[in-house]
């Protein structure tokens, strides 16, 4: 039953009205408050705002619950694939086989390599971080394609999802001096991609099915996270109609910061700075705490989930399966261990509900993987991806409007204009 709720404010009453979600969270609209009564919320970092309504991913952070379109993470996670998950987000619904087929064909068929982007990529340094670059070269594929054109927007997003791993590998090759092998078009998105990164020039390449199952999991467990830091970038762009290329762009720079995708590149880095100390987890763990040290745990830590994330969870089997699977032996991975154990029975950490969150062990799966430290932040980028597109079209298709927040002014008031002689 809907309900309205009741402010008072400067002796007056106001009735703003509510509604619930289908998983019952509850909202207070507040879109006619400042009309009603002068007042605007306050509320930075949005911890209790909902920016939309959307139909795309439910989490609860205190059950440690995420589900993509009503189907649970821990269950995608074992029995789909990456691209059977991105048409899920897309379109709302499961695909049937002949719907998976020709959204993988045509995948398939947008992979074959953009050469003017290529050469463009090909002209930036070795020394520009890959997610800088990606985020470039996405932009610019709007020099190439249409987006005004009705079709375009789902052309375009089936464009993306072939070619951002692309561009990871030109990026990769590059490093390597290497030119990019031709494409195997009997394997699929994930083994495509190990195919193309990893195939020497002109040498026969199996790949290992341990590490393309591992792949697609790492992949399907990114796809979509709500509104995170860089999804609502993505929305906040694409509601000045901005096309899909600049809003996943700019996502791709929201994502690349250290407190968002970006940490897992930092939490290995992390582990190897701790490993190179001695190993002496304690330390690390009491740095942590210090709040004059500015070090924080990477990989540690999330806005919504307070008991566990669950797609760490999930993780941290993984890598444990990995790395037995493959006969590696990574010395970080009991140092992050021994940090975990640590964490969880401290002080600090449990009054704060700080857990280990889906990037403290995914950059030991990628490592394992012969993934690049970093490309780390790349493959994040890789997985979210679908997310992102899916979030965008449901902005287009509810029409939202413009994203503008409003701020609480706190600078100087009216002052006179001083001459330069007199300052
Ligand atoms: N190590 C030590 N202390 C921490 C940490 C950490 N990793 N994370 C939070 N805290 C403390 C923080 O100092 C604060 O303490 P106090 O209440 O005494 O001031 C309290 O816990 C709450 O932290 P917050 O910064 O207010 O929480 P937030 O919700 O604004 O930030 C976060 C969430 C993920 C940015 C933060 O936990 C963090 O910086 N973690 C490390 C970076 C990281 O792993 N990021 C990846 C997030 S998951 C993947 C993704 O979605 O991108």
């Amino acid at each position: 039953m809907s309900q309205n709720s009741v402010i008072n404010l400067d002796g007056q009453s106001f009735e703003l009205p509510t509604f619930v979600g289908s998983e019952n969270e509850k909202a207070i609209d507040v879109a006619k408050l400042r009309d009603l009564s002068g007042y605007v919320t306050y509320d930075p970092g949005y911890k209790n705002t909902g920016a939309t309504k959307s139909a795309i991913t439910y989490l609860d952070g205190e059950e440690g619950i995420l589900r993509y379109r009503g189907y649970s993470i821990e269950e995608l996670a074992d029995k789909s694939t990456f691209l059977e998950v991105a048409y899920l987000l897309i379109h709302g619904e499961l695909p049937t086989k002949s719907q998976l087929d020709s959204f993988e064909s045509e995948i398939k068929q947008y992979t074959i390599s953009n050469e003017v982007l290529k050469k463009i990529a090909d002209t930036i340094p070795n020394s520009v971080h890959p997610m800088a670059e990606i985020a470039g070269l996405v932009g610019l594929m709007s020099a190439f394609h249409s987006t005004e054109e009705a079709g375009d927007d789902e052309k375009n997003m089936m464009r993306l999802i072939a070619t951002l791993p692309m561009m990871a590998i030109w990026n990769y090759k590059k490093g390597l001096g290497q030119e990019v092998n031709l494409a195997d078009t009997s394997l699929d998105y994930c083994s495509t991609f190990l195919q193309l990164m990893f195939a020497k020039p002109g040498e026969a390449y199996t790949v290992d099915p341990v590490v393309s199952k591992a792949l697609n999991k790492l992949l399907i467990l990114h796809a979509d996270h709500e509104q995170n830091c860089s999804t609502s970038t993505v929305r906040l762009v694409g509601s000045s109609h901005a096309n899909v290329f600049a809003s996943v762009s700019a996502g791709i720079q929201a994502l690349s910061g250290p407190l968002h995708g970006g940490a897992n590149q930092e939490v290995i880095e992390m582990l190897e700075a701790i490993k190179a100390d001695g190993g002496d987890t304690d330390k690390y763990i009491a740095m942590a705490k210090d709040k004059a040290s500015g070090f924080r745990l990477m990989g540690f830590g999330h806005r919504v989930y307070k008991n566990f994330d669950p797609r760490a969870k999930i993780i941290k089997k993984a890598a444990d399966d990995v790395l037995k699977a493959l006969g590696v032996n990574d010395p970080v991975l009991s140092i992050a261990q021994h940090l975990e154990e640590a964490a969880l029975h401290d002080d600090y950490f449990v009054a704060r509900k700080l857990y280990p969150n889906v990037d403290f062990y995914s950059g030991i799966i990628y490592r394992a993987l012969g993934i690049p430290t970093n490309m780390f932040t790349v493959m994040f980028a890789i997985g979210r991806l679908p997310g992102w597109l899916a979030q965008w079209k449901e902005l287009k298709t509810n029409k939202e409007p413009i994203g503008r927040p409003r701020q609480i002014y706190t600078g100087y008031t009216s002052r006179a204009f001083v001459d330069i002689a007199n300052r």
